[in-house]
């Protein structure tokens, strides 16, 4: 297992290095990553390098057997470069520009940026060519941001003219009639700055989509020099999980895996059960979300380990909490974890965002959690990489849709990450290991798929879900799908428009609720046992076509209208939720589509807090058991396996208990 932590030994007297990193061996790390904000100390001043004291610290850290990741310094310009060139800020919506003194304000379009940038990535290559300890790269530090500048203006429209060829073929694609928007000349396309109503929606979305290519650009600017010099070296960037400025699938392409920051937000974690929930569920489909962007394991290349804060101090982890955060994470497919940061820093803006020392530079309590994952990963490490997921259901997720729910939300409750979430929330608490996936991924290895709300749809997207079905899938997509083409702008066809005839029904009219208003409904299909309940946001009224109904709204000028169908499809069926509703409810309809479609829990566990993930290596089954509660959990083996972590050996029948925080990890035998 790839285990370390972020080290700055640049913020340290070069005298306490050997005994910091003396210590990063006693916690059983091999690998930190060092550099990814210290341009100004390996460049000075323009032109001159200083690699010295790295060269110094990447020595005693192969001494102690400690591999490294460099990280390219571009997230943090230095003030000399600010100073000659203040055009390499970001512009904001107001048109104002960012300037020196923060982290991440360049524009990923400045031209003079980009050379710069090159130039230090170029130093760096060269440098470190041969020097066997520097095992990978990390591109730049969270690409994130967006940018209303000159270049970005100037770019923008050299997109535009690439994806649309003429100016009549945009005005045409965009609707620009309306509003009197056509335009004459590509250079009267405006970036879309803040206004008292609002852009064009498909101007809206091209301009995100173009923003995220910038970065993906810029970042492929930096990993062709990088190649060139290390094409046996990984290149990766540290993710951030649902974060969803830049489409992370692309992103991920030239990467050789991604690697994420995983901040779980403790507040009230300890207390409030309900929300301690949702966020280790947040946690789970992040990294299940992470691991999907390529389809292969991740990294995660910042594990909290301390409390978190800036201006004011967060929760700390409590006992066992980082411990299980790190199994978590192997358990959904992390094949290396550094937890952020070694030592608290004494200065700058994140004297606060605590490490896993704290400034005094003692052993502290989470050193010694730590340390004590450490030595377990040191016997166990080895079976825990590279282990695989079962693909038995996927969720279906795009960057298109997110920014398209983003520019119109359609009713102010609805949030794409919610709704995601809710379904994906259900599974998780079922111990249903989820693939969180492109709408363009390949579906043939799944038995059931999710596709929520997919509010922009082409051919190529209908054909994957179609293939699916047909061949003895089950689908289920819910309201606001097939709305729009892929440039935002509203097909002609009723609704769910080019989605009718796999789903067998139209929608004719919709009704998108009030906030707090809620809807009954009642589940009426014979293979489910019949239950009434609430929905809310939004009631899409269908008429079957060749659909059945499962649901029938129970109130309001639609009582009796269908507002949850199934339609057979060639083998397979797809079923369409109209509306939102209560978890009751999509726990019902998700309870019979998982039996029907013959899909296992890892591990049929009743308690909300304990997360069972099955993961397979070599033929052989392993069932990670993380104990998220603060009380003892009991579970009845199903067969006969050994724990590894103890290295107890469990006959099929007997009893095993978790701790609270606890963690085991069976090995089928
Ligand atoms: C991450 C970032 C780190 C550090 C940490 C705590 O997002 O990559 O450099 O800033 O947050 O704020």
């Amino acid at each position: 297992m790839n285990f370390g932590c972020d080290y700055y030994p640049e913020h340290w007297p070069e005298e306490r290095w050997t005994k910091d990193i003396q210590m990063m061996a006693e916690a059983g790390f091999n690998v930190v990553r060092l550099a990814e904000f210290a341009w100004s100390k390996l460049e000075p001043e323009e032109g001159q390098y200083d690699f010295d004291w790295l060269d110094r610290a990447i020595k005693i850290l192969a001494e102690n057997r400690i591999r490294i990741i460099l990280g390219t310094p571009t997230a943090t310009p230095p003030a000399w470069l600010a100073r000659q060139y203040p055009t390499i800020f970001r512009v904001d919506e107001k048109g104002i520009r960012s300037s020196f003194g923060g982290r991440r304000g360049y524009c990923p379009n400045s031209s003079i940026y980009r050379d710069y940038s090159q130039r230090i990535v170029l130093e760096l290559a060269k440098h470190y060519k041969n020097n066997e300890n520097v095992i990978g790269w990390q591109i730049d530090n969270e690409f994130g941001g967006l940018c209303y500048c000159k270049s970005c203006l100037k770019e923008f429209r050299k997109w535009l003219k690439e994806k649309y060829s003429t100016l009549e073929q945009l005005n045409k694609e965009w609707g620009t009639i309306f509003w009197s928007q056509t335009y004459t000349d590509w250079d009267e396309i405006p970036l879309p700055r803040q206004l008292d109503t609002a852009h064009n929606p498909s101007l809206l979305l091209d301009y995100r989509r173009f923003i995220s290519d910038s970065y993906i650009s810029y970042q492929k600017l930096q990993i062709d020099i990088l190649r060139k010099s290390y094409p046996h070296k990984f290149i990766t960037h540290n993710f951030m999980g649902l974060f969803n400025g830049i489409d992370y699938y692309k992103l991920a392409e030239p990467l050789d895996f991604v690697a994420w920051d995983n901040y779980p937000n403790l507040k009230s974690m300890e207390e409030n059960k309900s929300l301690a929930n949702e966020n280790i569920v947040k946690v789970s489909l992040s990294h299940d979300l992470m691991r999907g962007l390529k389809r292969q394991n991740f990294w995660v290349m910042e594990e909290e380990s301390g409390p978190p804060g800036w201006e004011y101090v967060e929760p700390t982890p409590p006992p066992g909490r980082i411990r299980l955060w790190t199994y978590q994470a192997i358990a959904h497919g992390a094949d290396g974890i550094l937890y952020f940061r070694w030592r608290t820093s004494r200065f700058g803006t994140e004297q606060f965002w605590h490490g896993i020392l704290d400034q005094a530079g003692v052993t502290t309590r989470r050193y010694e959690e730590i340390r004590k994952v450490g030595q377990e990963l040191q016997s166990v490490g080895s079976k825990l990489i590279g282990l695989e997921f079962p693909q038995e259901v996927a969720i279906l997720t795009s960057y298109d849709e997110q920014w398209a729910f983003g520019i119109q939300p359609n009713n102010p409750q609805f949030n794409y990450q919610e709704h995601f979430a809710s379904y994906y929330r259900i599974l998780n608490r079922w111990n249903i290991p989820v693939d969180v996936v492109s709408i363009r991924a390949d579906l043939s290895k799944y038995k059931l798929v999710i596709a929520p709300a997919l509010f922009l749809i082409n051919d190529e997207l209908v054909e994957n879900l179609k293939e699916f079905v047909k061949k003895d899938g089950t689908l289920i997509i819910t309201f606001r799908s097939g709305v729009k083409n892929w440039n935002n702008v509203v097909l002609e066809e009723p609704l769910p428009g080019k989605l009718n005839d796999l789903l067998g029904i139209e929608v004719v009219e919709y009704d998108s609720l009030p906030s707090q208003q809620k809807c009954k409904l009642k589940l009426i299909y014979p293979e489910i046992e019949p239950l009434s309940g609430e929905c809310n946001i939004w009631c899409d009224i269908i008429k079957c076509g060749g659909a059945e109904v499962i649901g029938r709204y129970a109130q309001s000028y639609y009582k009796g209208e269908a507002c949850v169908t199934i339609n057979r499809f060639g083998q397979g069926c797809a079923i369409y939720i109209g509306t939102n509703p209560s978890p009751e409810i999509k726990e019902s309809i998700l309870k019979w589509a998982t039996e029907k479609s013959g899909v296992r829990s890892s591990f049929p566990a009743d308690s909300k807090d304990l997360e069972v993930v099955l993961r397979r290596k070599e033929g052989k089954n392993c069932l990670f058991f993380l104990n998220h509660s603060g009380e003892d959990n009991h579970v009845k083996l199903d067969s006969a396996y050994v724990e590894l972590l103890e290295n107890r050996k469990y006959a099929k029948g007997s009893i095993m208990t978790i701790e609270p925080k606890g963690v085991k990890i069976l090995w089928e035998t």
